[in-house]
């Protein structure tokens, strides 16, 4: 393989629509279909996007392909089967390419757990959300506990890598009952964890409750708690945040969440699906239709669903690149920053930011938020945003 092609990681985010109901939290791009969903029109309809997005960027190397959702684990094995193989048609593919799915721990999907491992997917992301069957009920999910461990199990059985995702700071949770969940979690032995405070999104039912005072939510002191208990105790357990809300043993990070907050190159494919991709001067944001079903039209039309499609300059790159860099414990690549964007950033905002003990260091290779940095990422942010130079 050319060095060219091994330098510059490239990513293919998949997403899949559907669920089987939806999460009174959630607001992604998921859709609740009450017919069973044409899959292979589907998959012939991935497979022509596919196809659009490697004109761009057929000369890049995959290094990662992430199935998301919605619920991909209600994809058939060979729907996956189907996108991979085409996916190796159409691009070179690392040989330790990182090939994740999303799934949801029913005891439905874990049936289908062989089936995507013999495709080609090597790593599982679990929605687990809570070990505790009164607060999973709360989320509206449709597993339990019981369900869930097992999912882990079959998980473990499969593939190299198991991740699970649990929601904590919910309403009416205690400090030490999440102590005790998470300990628990631990004790499930994953090398990887997502672990997300419960965000109350813009029009979804926990919203409404929210407002009228039916969901008690942590205040901002409380959920700093939660917080500072989270990251404590997983640097304890050997598993220190590598970003905001994800934590992994040492090699585990997920390299395609990497590459986003990196800022990489990745093709988005499927209704609602965003992508970065290259040109000459700077990159093409891609954003596809939203619905499902306008996609499909779309793709069967035109052989892409791109419904906008805007090119971002030098400075707006440098402005996404801080905002997703900043997110990581690495921090930002102050050369990488430099070589993207050809911009630098001004060295008396660093030491006034460092002054005030938001960063780390002032003239370091790489600009890290401090603890105290965290809880202001934005102001620091629209601060260094300022001033480039
Ligand atoms: C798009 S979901 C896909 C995974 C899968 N469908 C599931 O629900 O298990 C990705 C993750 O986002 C998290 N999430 C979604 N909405 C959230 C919210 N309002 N607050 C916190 N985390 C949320 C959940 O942990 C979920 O596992
Ligand atoms: S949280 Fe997951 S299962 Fe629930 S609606 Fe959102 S994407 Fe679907």
């Amino acid at each position: 393989m050319s060095k060219d092609k091994r330098s510059e990681p490239f990513g293919i985010y998949i997403h899949w629509p559907f669920c089987e109901a939806k999460c009174p939290y959630c607001d992604f791009n998921s859709h609740v279909r009450h017919k069973p969903v044409d899959q292979a029109r589907f998959v012939a309809a991935y497979q022509r996007e596919l196809e659009h997005m490697a004109g761009a960027t057929s000369h890049l190397q995959v290094s990662s392909v992430f199935f998301g959702g919605g619920t991909p684990s209600l994809m058939e094995p060979s729907t996956v089967g189907a996108i991979l193989t085409h996916i190796h048609t159409l691009w070179s593919v690392e040989p330790d390419c990182e090939i994740t799915l999303e799934a949801n721990p029913s005891s439905v999907e874990t049936k289908r757990f062989a089936g995507y491992a013999k495709a080609g997917v090597n790593r599982v992301s679990l929605g687990v959300q809570s070990l505790k069957n009164a607060d999973l009920k709360a989320l509206g999910r449709l597993h339990s506990v019981e369900e869930a461990l097992k999912a882990i199990a079959i998980a473990k059985e499969h593939f190299e890598r198991v991740s699970i995702d649990l929601i904590y700071a919910r309403a009416h949770q205690l400090l030490d009952e999440w102590d005790k969940e998470l300990q628990q979690a631990l004790d499930l032995k994953c090398d990887h964890y997502s672990l997300y405070q419960l965000t109350i999104e813009p029009e979804t039912p926990f919203e409404k409750l929210y407002q009228l005072g039916k969901l008690p939510m942590p205040d901002d002191e409380k959920a700093a708690d939660f917080y500072q208990l989270t990251q404590e105790k997983m640097m304890f357990h050997g598993l220190p945040g590598y970003e905001i809300s994800n934590h992994a043993r040492q090699g585990q990070e997920s390299r395609h969440n990497l590459l986003y907050w990196r800022y990489g190159l990745y093709a988005g494919v499927g209704a609602g699906a965003q992508g970065r991709l290259p040109q000459s001067q700077g990159r093409i944001a891609t954003r596809t239709y939203y619905n499902p079903e306008q996609w499909l039209t779309h793709v069967e039309q035109h052989n892409h669903g791109i419904q906008e499609q805007e090119n971002i300059d030098y400075s707006a790159m440098a402005d996404e690149m801080l905002l997703m860099g900043l997110r990581l414990r690495e921090g930002l690549c102050v050369k990488r920053f430099e070589a993207v964007t050809g911009y630098s950033l001004d060295q008396s905002v660093l030491k006034d930011l460092y002054q005030e003990n938001l960063i780390l260091s002032p003239d370091n290779d790489r600009i890290i938020v401090s603890a105290k940095g965290r809880f202001v990422m934005n102001a620091i942010v629209t601060e260094l945003a300022r001033c480039y130079i």
